[in-house]
């Protein structure tokens, strides 16, 4: 594996491992606005991440490359409220799409057409993290300072498995 793109997957590594400390900060804060439900959601997104994460962990190692795990920045811990918190994990995820963008460039450049189609899996799935983060945006948009809406929204949010 050329160091160009081991050095980009090692910083993708580390880019989802920061999302999954973000959305357990996001998912804390949302347990202490008495939203379980939503507090469960980003919960499992965090652990989403995490896999996210092992899933390069293990192409790199599979193609003979070499994991350098670097220090992980401490996430955010406060929002004004729960519309903010969705807001800023959908911007999040746009982030973290141009990111893979970025490297699937970089692998069809170096003509890398292992990584190119390992990649293929994340540029999909985050389609989908973007679509769930904005409907989630939506949602809270609909319900904001309505007590009885968060109510109903966090019951929604609880149903994630
Ligand atoms: Fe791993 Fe939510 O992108």
């Amino acid at each position: 594996m050329k160091k160009k793109i081991q050095e980009a997957l090692n910083d993708q590594i580390n880019k989802e491992l920061y999302s999954a400390y973000l959305y357990l900060s996001m998912s804390a804060y949302l347990e202490a606005q008495s939203l379980p439900g939503a507090a469960k959601w980003m919960k499992l997104q965090a652990e989403e991440e995490v896999e996210h994460a092992m899933k390069i962990f293990s192409f790199v190692n599979e193609r003979d490359g070499r994991v350098l795990l670097a220090p992980i920045e401490g996430p955010k811990q406060e929002w004004t409220s729960p519309l903010e918190v969705f807001q800023q994990a959908l911007k999040h995820e746009i982030f973290v799409t141009e990111s893979i963008n970025n490297i699937v460039t970089s692998a069809s450049d170096e003509k890398d057409y292992a990584t190119l189609n390992f990649l293929q899996w994340f540029v999909a799935e985050q389609v989908e993290e973007e679509a769930n983060a904005r409907e989630n945006v939506e949602m809270f948009k609909r319900v904001e300072n309505n007590p009885h809406g968060l109510f109903m929204v966090d019951r929604a949010l609880a149903a994630r498995e």
